[in-house]
């Protein structure tokens, strides 16, 4: 049967595709993905602080995931925000920030024992939206082409929302002997093409990969900067998408998925590994020339879990009471480490050098 775009594709056939998924090329990429992978994931382990690397990674990572869907906003709002819930900041950085929530409470999820079902990604969605999504059910459910507006994809219609997302979520859970990483590219494809949601469909499969990696314990911490790749090759990511459907080109799909894998993998072991030198530096800096009476382990990891920190933080962080906190950061200033600036009257401190690390490249 073959597609027709003006009708809702409810033949959308269940995994796997009944096509060679092992071929020659697909199995060579396998490889290299996997190693860069592989090298990802010990890098998380390099700095003891966790919290450091599931703060700021999955920050752009969102940042990229949403970008994707024209919600733009930039690393600096974004971390300001982060720093200021209070304070008034745009929609977009707002929903930049939801999605980093969603990502991380998904995580928290796994990490208790959940698996991934779709009443998992159901959360997940409503996490990044902030309301409360069904699964569709009635009406039709376009994608169009984002420049020309043209039809390109009518998503399927009625029960049968439900019964591809089970087959979709037992697809997840089964065991087999076909290379996770082929089986993430089907799933993401897969997802999108359900399009079980209203919205938020692009950014939920997004967050589907990264838990995947970490369900079939090839990542431990959410840290994959996957939506990087897509934003630079977002003309690819739709046209493939299209290209399985309408001529089950799944090969091409499957050596850009495992293409994104290796290339933002490789990125972000290399911006760990930065982050791992700057945080060695800034401590020996801070051991020779703070005060005895000021450095501490603590101070340093805090100012590394987030690029900017008010007086609060420290407070919060349980480090000091508030006049020996404000010390602390203007002691931190002195000596270099941190820069700050004025926010309405309240003030701000900068570990540029680190922010710099965060946002370069994206
Ligand atoms: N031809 C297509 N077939 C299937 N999925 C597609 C196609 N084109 C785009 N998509 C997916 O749809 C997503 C956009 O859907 P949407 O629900 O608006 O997501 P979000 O709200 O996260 O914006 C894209 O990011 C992409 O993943
Ligand atoms: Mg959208």
């Amino acid at each position: 049967m073959t597609f027709d775009r003006t009708r809702p594709y409810n033949e959308l056939p269940p995994l796997p595709p009944s096509v060679d998924l092992e071929s020659t090329a697909i199995l060579r990429k396998c490889i290299s993905a996997n190693r860069a992978l592989a090298s990802l994931k010990v890098a998380g382990h390099l700095i003891p602080n966790q919290t450091i690397l599931i703060n700021a990674i999955p920050l752009q990572e969102a940042k990229a995931s949403s970008e994707i869907e024209n919600i733009v906003t930039t690393g600096d709002k974004l971390y300001r925000a982060d720093l200021m819930p209070g304070n008034p900041s745009d929609p977009h950085t707002k929903e930049v920030l939801h999605y980093r929530g969603a990502l991380y409470h998904a995580f928290r999820q796994l990490k208790d024992g959940h698996s991934i079902t779709t009443s998992l990604l159901h959360a997940v969605c409503n996490d990044i939206l902030r309301s409360e999504v069904q699964v569709r059910m009635f009406g039709p459910c376009k994608i169009q082409n984002r420049t020309t507006g043209d039809l390109v994809y009518l998503a399927p219609e009625g029960e049968v929302v439900r019964e591809k997302l089970q087959h979709l979520e037992e697809f997840i859970a089964e065991d087999s002997t076909l290379d996770p990483l082929i089986r993430l590219s089907l799933i993401h494809y897969q997802f999108e093409a359900i399009h079980p949601f209203e919205d938020g469909n692009g950014r939920t499969g997004r967050i589907l990969n990264i838990l995947y990696l970490i369900d079939k314990g090839l990542l431990d911490l959410p840290v994959l900067y996957l939506s990087h790749y897509i934003i630079e090759h977002k003309n690819d990511y739709y046209r493939l998408l299209r290209s399985v459907t309408e001529q089950g080109n799944w090969e091409e799909w499957i050596l850009f998925m495992l293409d994104a894998i290796e290339v933002t993998s490789t990125l972000t072991y290399y911006k760990i590994q930065r982050i791992w030198k700057l945080l060695r530096e800034t401590t020996e800096k801070c051991r020779s020339e703070l005060p005895s009476t000021v450095y501490s382990k603590e101070l340093i990891e805090l100012i590394f879990v987030q690029p900017y920190s008010k007086v609060s933080s420290v407070v919060d962080a349980g480090l000091a009471k508030r006049q020996t906190a404000a010390h602390y950061l203007q002691e931190l200033e002195k000596i270099g480490v941190l820069e700050s600036t004025k926010i309405g009257r309240e003030r701000i401190y900068i570990n540029k050098v680190l922010l710099k690390i965060l946002t370069e490249g994206s």
